[in-house]
């Protein structure tokens, strides 16, 4: 019986989401687009299952592909060990100071290299691989090429320390197979890296897994400070260290567990045309570039391999909710640890891609307190990358409802005195509103929806029943109602 402390692979992942009834299989779909439309049809509903992708059209029963992984509470509170049985709200609850203490208790736990792992059970050599041996997906229709690594950890060394980081920075397959752009952001860990070793050496040595526990995806697409090594964060999460093997060429580690996973080298003058794809903003807003690209030097992969997809787009998408978990706990970490009194709840929404759209809901307390809690929001490092609204609400408004966030906007925000704008912040390259070639900057709004502080004891009562009220009629008729909050 599979238990969330026997997880150690996306396949004992599997087994405990699937008999939690949490994995729907879907057959026969194809890789040119199917996959992706289906995928985001399954993002859209409530609460979506995972979706394994089985029988895909010209591809051998048994290769898959994994949607969905984290995108409800239950899923992704498994996937975080934290339990699965959590909400939206207790999930983060559960998270918050988590961050904290796995990036503390990393140094804890280094990789175990063990001398050989399932990846290893098929080794293919430079000349003879083949990405597209994968039922690798074109994810969507305007997309420049089929991306192997949506779902993918890259990892990376600084030449200095050893230290390894570990980014979910997307690979396309170029070449007809034999090689993979990496679209590292610059600011992004992983650039600072090969930045550094084209300095020292004229080339950088990387690997890449591209399924694996869905733990490493999330530790690999989140920030975790620089010089940590997110395998040994990943260590912290689970209370034991992560097994790797050596790729045999770079010497670099792979999870020994992992589904599919590359290894080879960038060089400064190997790049290829990448893109569009289409972004986490819900546009393919990053447009087309020359990337660095990996000529595969090795293909390390496991029998009947799962490839782990996470494509982005309009959101919700496959790790819209991830996000939004994760930017909660930490943002409201963060924004307490500036000694700000009041903080009752903090939401990135999925509309805006879990980083746009901010809801801080705080008790007021003194004149100039919710202000002071959006302005604080908008600047916070954890907060600050690409943030357009940060939305202050009062400690009577869901932050996680964005009818009642936007209720309060509507009903206590006079937008000619409680709307406050930054301009030359933290933007994006992948900003829709960017205009080409311009520096990414972007502007943001502090929105302040709370009662005005001077009127707070005489605004008007919300027209709503009392908590008494309302639970003493859910009970009475629950199966019509839907039972007691
Ligand atoms: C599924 C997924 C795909 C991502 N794609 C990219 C990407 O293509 N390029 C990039 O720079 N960041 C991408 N990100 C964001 C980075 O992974 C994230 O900022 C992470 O913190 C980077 O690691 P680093 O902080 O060690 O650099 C993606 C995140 C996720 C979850």
């Amino acid at each position: 019986m599979t238990s969330l402390d026997d997880i150690d692979d996306l396949r004992s992942w599997l087994e405990l989401a699937g008999k939690l009834g949490e994995v729907t299989t879907i057959g026969g779909a194809h890789w040119d687009k199917e996959i992706g439309a289906a995928s985001e049809a399954n993002y859209r509903r409530p609460s979506p299952p995972a979706l394994l992708f089985d029988d895909i059209v010209g591809y051998r029963s048994g290769q898959r592909v994994l949607t969905a992984s984290m995108s409800n509470a239950r899923r992704l509170g498994l996937t975080l060990r934290l339990g699965t049985d959590l909400d939206d709200r207790a999930l983060v609850e559960a998270l918050r100071s988590k961050p904290g203490e796995w990036a503390a208790n990393a140094g804890r736990y280094p990789v175990r290299e063990v001398p050989t792992g399932p990846v290893k059970e098929n080794v293919t050599a430079a000349g003879e691989a083949d990405l597209l041996a994968f039922p690798v997906p074109q994810w969507h229709e305007a997309d420049g090429g089929r991306y192997i690594g949506t779902g993918c950890a890259v990892f990376t060394t600084d030449p200095a320390t050893g230290v390894l980081n570990a980014g979910a920075y997307r690979m396309q397959v170029q070449n007809g197979g034999r090689a993979a752009s990496v679209n590292i952001e610059a600011g992004k860990h992983g650039a600072a890296h090969v930045r550094e070793w084209f300095a020292r050496e004229g080339r950088a040595p990387v690997t890449a897994s591209f399924g694996h526990d869905p733990l490493l995806l999330v530790v690999a697409g989140t920030e975790v400070p620089a010089g940590i090594s997110e395998l040994e964060y990943a260590g912290a999460v689970l209370g034991r260290p992560v097994d790797v093997i050596r790729g045999e060429v770079t010497g670099l580690p792979i999870p020994a567990t992992a589904e599919i996973a590359v290894e080879g080298w960038l060089y400064p003058d190997r790049r290829e045309q990448e893109g569009p794809f289409g972004e986490w903003t819900g546009y393919y807003s990053g447009g087309t570039e020359a990337v660095l690209t990996l000529d595969v030097e090795r293909i390390y992969h496991r029998d009947d391999p799962i490839l782990l997809g996470a494509p982005p787009g309009k959101p919700p998408h496959d790790y819209s909710y991830m996000r939004s978990v994760m930017k909660s706990a930490m943002i409201q970490d963060a924004l307490i640890q500036t000694g700000l009194p009041g903080v009752e709840g903090v939401w990135a929404h999925e509309a805006g891609g879990g980083r746009q759209l901010l809801a801080v809901a705080v008790d007021q307390r003194y004149a100039g307190h919710a202000r002071q809690a959006g302005y604080l929001t908008a600047q916070l490092p954890a907060a600050a990358y690409m943030n357009k609204f940060v939305v202050v609400v009062d400690a009577d408004v869901n932050p996680r409802s964005l009818s009642d966030v936007v209720w309060a906007m509507c009903t206590r925000t006079d937008p000619a005195d409680d709307i406050e704008t930054m301009r030359q912040t933290w933007g994006s390259r992948v900003d829709p509103l960017r205009e080409k070639g311009a520096a990414p900057f972007n502007t943001r709004a502090v929105i302040d929806a709370c009662r005005p502080w001077n009127r707070l004891a005489s605004f008007p009562k919300v027209a709503e029943s009392g908590a008494e009220l309302m639970d003493r009629v859910m009970r009475r008729w629950p199966d019509v109602l839907g039972g007691p909050r």
